[in-house]
């Protein structure tokens, strides 16, 4: 059975193409491709259609992680019929989740650095910062996504 899983943040350009990109990475190398779908989105509209932006490509290629193929949309109510786990970049991404879940599937809902061995938290919008900002966003999404690939491999195992 395929176990699909969505990244969250807010304009689908700089957070969640690199967890989408930086997961399924891990996914691939765990050799899991065909088990696991991914995909990510965002709660506004603003960047709807573009790529991500440069400075998330420049930090993942950096790491050998590809965010080839991605494409901005936005979160949608069908959404939360599609996929098993939706994770929030951040606490604002995850209310405004809310608002679009349907009533009992609230509890898709989760941050990704509840699954950072480093402590939970945000994981803090780079958008209008330096480029120190995206590399520190890469070090919270990639330790993270590890922890919750683990997760999701314990999960399915039960
Ligand atoms: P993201 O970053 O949510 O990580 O994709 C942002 C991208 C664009 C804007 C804000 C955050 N914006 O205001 O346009």
């Amino acid at each position: 059975m395929t176990y699909r899983v969505l990244f969250v943040c807010l304009g689908n350009i700089c957070r969640s193409p690199l967890a989408e990109g930086t997961f399924r990475h891990l996914v691939e190398e765990a050799g899991l491709g065909d088990r696991i779908e991914i995909d990510s989105a965002g709660t506004g509209a603003w960047h709807v259609g573009e790529g991500p932006d440069p400075r998330s490509v420049e930090v993942a290629e950096r790491h050998g992680v590809s965010l080839d193929g991605q494409t901005a949309r936005r979160v949608t109510e069908k959404d939360f019929q599609r996929f098993d786990r939706i994770v929030a970049m951040d606490a604002d991404n995850r209310s405004d989740l809310m608002t679009v879940a349907p009533a009992g599937s609230e509890d898709k809902v989760c941050m990704l650095r509840d699954f950072d061995p480093a402590g939970p938290g945000d994981v803090p919008d780079p958008y209008f910062g330096g480029d120190q900002g995206f590399e520190n966003a890469f070090d919270m999404i990639h330790r993270s996504c590890s922890a919750l690939l683990d997760e999701i491999e314990a999960e399915r195992r039960r």
